[in-house]
């Protein structure tokens, strides 16, 4: 029973009520969206959503499990505090420069006899709910055994995810019934019946990764990636979880237009963020995943100075603002052994100095990779040294990878790996070293909080198709439902030799990582250029070989394209079937489209293109009929925003569009 009613009024106008009931429950400003937080006889919490009262989820237990202190039960309701935000806010970069944040909160306190102080927040949105834990206990420290909290789907439906695994993301998508999942990792999207949602987190900063683990057919669990004690997480008396999020939309493409996961992070800690800026790039990467280069030195090297500068003056000749090159430090030939990177010295074959002088005449910023193959410790050892270095050499991007198993046991989801993760981005921060991080902990929208943490990778990639049966174009078309809910991803999109002729025409191409000699892109060329819209990230790839750019008439697209937005709107599609991504840069929009392996005709409306202004649209669309993967065609119209636009999608196809306003 809820035995204690007070009323208190806190700062900024936040009130606090209490009504007589054993039930607390707070609604989305639009009303549409309940949440009911309950304690049972034994003074468990459990919480229900419902939308438009149709239940979704059905009461689900919530609480925490520590080794010593009752986390869990025996408490009563002390007060709840009741609060309300308006605000619209900036980010410095992102799918959208301005930010709605509209929600009512509650805040549940109480208490049980153990002097455990719990207040479980809530904030509904009208594009879903988030909550979390807040203790506040006599211990000085924790031992957290276990998350007890609870999903329990009310009716089945259908769903889309991986499945949960403590050290990689790169796994292929699962649909399913809601009830055939037995384990999944977060974002986990689902449909029942003409509803949508996602359920994921928020704010993950000291704590492990949640997955979803089936206890019976409709209900499922949060569990924690464990420390290699079991332990899941060692936390003080006195601490706070990460949201647990459940984005709903009516529309599937409702939930990529959702900034639910940015508007429970907090506002930036990096004051001066003038230093961050979204660029396109190019680099020597895929040669090395072809397998028609290295990462170590000798014949076939990739990093060397002729070719770093055959990259910077393309750069400088394409509009394009970021070059990388990977295998250029020395200690690659430790890669899969004892995992020691040297991270300040280069190869003999690499004259940094020279390459970051001959960078900065050509106005191109100079990128670092540091490949750390999961050896975390030797890493936090030296990045500080190496970091300071790549201020001195004017860098300001950093990728990272963690490509090989943790030392000491530790999993990459782990608490042990998210402190890893934070500790990179805070010190990154102090050197302005914008981060591209392969082999990530999930994105959980603390880019919000650290705007240097711009891109990760966190799935299959483009890296798949060089070596493996590569992505389909189903899997694109699931990626931005599912992957890309949680943040911008680090693909690295755009591959225009589609069946590798270059590489299969290299007689000492080598298999370094399984055979080779099946692999291809799984799509259409227009759909490689209609990605570079579809799957944002602020730091954007042409990932191919500059000589297949060279002289290729649909390069246009990434030249005129860019990377930093001002707005996006994902305007129609379907789960796993296909895509309709549009972008706003200063003037300029940019449309992306993409479908299956179904052939797919779709009417778009222009009407996000300014009213009044005519536009020169660039077309870059596949042939109909054409079953060749390069065939492209490129077209040219006069559109405005009363415009409709017919898209024609080959099979594994897709369609990008550039619109530029004409000056009349
Ligand atoms: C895996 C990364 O995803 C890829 O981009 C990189 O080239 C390799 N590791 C080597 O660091
Ligand atoms: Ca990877």
């Amino acid at each position: 029973m809820m035995k204690l009613f007070t009323l208190l009024t806190a700062a900024a106008g936040a009130v606090t009520m209490i009504g007589c009931s054993n039930d607390v429950k707070v609604t989305s400003p639009d009303g549409r969206i309940q949440t009911t937080v309950t304690l049972d006889e034994a003074g468990v919490p459990s919480l229900s959503v419902e939308v438009d009262r149709q239940m979704l989820i059905a009461p689900s237990r919530l609480g925490l499990e520590a080794a010593d202190l009752n986390l869990a039960s025996g408490f009563e309701i002390e007060t709840v505090e009741k609060d309300h935000r308006d605000e619209t806010w900036t980010q410095p970069w992102g799918e959208n420069r301005e930010i709605h944040d509209c929600h009512n909160e509650i805040a549940v306190k109480m208490r049980n006899p153990e002097g455990v102080a719990l207040t479980l927040r809530i904030r509904a949105f009208d594009d879903g709910v988030g909550f979390r834990y807040e203790y506040d206990t006599p211990a000085d420290s924790l031992l957290i055994m276990d998350e007890l909290t609870q999903m329990n789907f009310a009716r089945d439906g259908l769903s889309w995810s991986i499945d949960g695994n403590y050290d990689t993301y790169e796994l292929p998508y699962r649909e399913q019934a809601i009830s055939a999942v037995e384990r999944a990792n977060t974002p986990f999207t689902f449909r029942v019946d003409d509803l949508y949602g996602s359920i994921h987190e928020a704010a993950l900063y000291d704590y492990p990764e949640m997955h979803l683990l089936r206890q019976d057919s409709l209900s499922f669990k949060a569990e924690l990636a464990p420390l290699p004690d079991g332990v899941k997480a060692r936390v003080g008396g006195s601490f706070t979880t990460p949201w647990r999020t459940l984005q709903i939309g009516h529309r599937a493409v409702d939930l990529i237009n959702s900034a639910l996961i940015l508007n429970l992070n907090e506002p930036s800690k990096i004051a001066d963020t003038s230093w961050i800026k979204p660029q396109k790039y190019v680099g020597v990467w895929w040669g090395m995943h072809l397998g028609t280069q290295v990462w170590t030195m000798g014949p076939r090297h990739g990093a060397t100075t002729e070719n770093a500068i055959r990259h910077i003056d393309f750069a400088a000749a394409n509009n394009i603002q970021g070059v990388l090159f990977e295998g250029w430090n020395r200690g690659w030939e430790n890669w899969g052994g004892n995992q020691q990177f040297d991270y300040v010295e280069p190869y003999a074959d690499f004259d940094l100095e020279r390459i970051a002088r001959y960078a900065a005449e050509k106005g191109i910023e100079l990128w670092m990779h540091n490949e750390t193959g999961g050896n975390i410790p030797d890493y936090e050892a030296r990045m500080e040294e190496a970091m300071k270095r790549y201020a001195e050499l004017g860098v300001h991007t950093l990728k990272t990878g963690y490509a090989g198993g943790v030392k000491g046991g530790y999993s990459h989801h782990s608490q042990y790996g998210v402190r890893h993760y934070q500790r990179v981005v805070e010190m990154a921060a102090r050197y302005q070293l914008m981060l591209d991080v392969h082999e990530p902990i999930k994105e959980t929208g603390i880019r919000r909080t650290w705007p240097n943490m711009m891109t990760r990778e966190g799935g299959r990639g483009m890296e798949w198709n060089a070596w493996s049966e590569g992505n389909s174009s189903e899997y694109l078309c699931t990626l931005p439902y599912v992957r890309l809910l949680s943040g911008p991803m680090d693909y690295t999109p755009g591959i225009f030799d589609i069946y590798y002729d270059r590489a299969k025409a290299d007689p000492g191409r080598i298999q370094w990582n399984g055979d080779n000699t099946n692999c291809s892109i799984k799509t259409t060329l227009a759909r490689q250029i209609a990605n570079w819209v579809i799957i944002y990230s602020p730091l954007q790839m042409a990932a191919d070989l500059i000589e297949n750019y060279e002289g290729h008439p649909a390069f246009q697209f990434f030249r005129d394209f860019d990377a930093d937005c001002d707005w996006s709107e994902a305007l129609q599609g379907e789960i796993g079937d296909w895509i309709v991504v549009a972008r706003r840069a200063g003037d300029r929009f940019y449309l992306g489209a993409g479908t299956n392996a179904e052939a797919r005709t779709i009417d778009q409306s222009l009407d996000f293109l300014r009213p009044g202004v005519s536009y020169t649209a660039r077309i870059y669309a596949d042939r109909p009929g054409d079953t060749l993967r390069t065939s492209y065609r490129i077209e040219e119209r006069r559109l405005t925003a009363a415009d409709t636009l017919r898209i024609e999608m080959a099979p594994d196809g897709g369609c990008a569009v550039t619109f530029e306003p004409v000056n009349e």
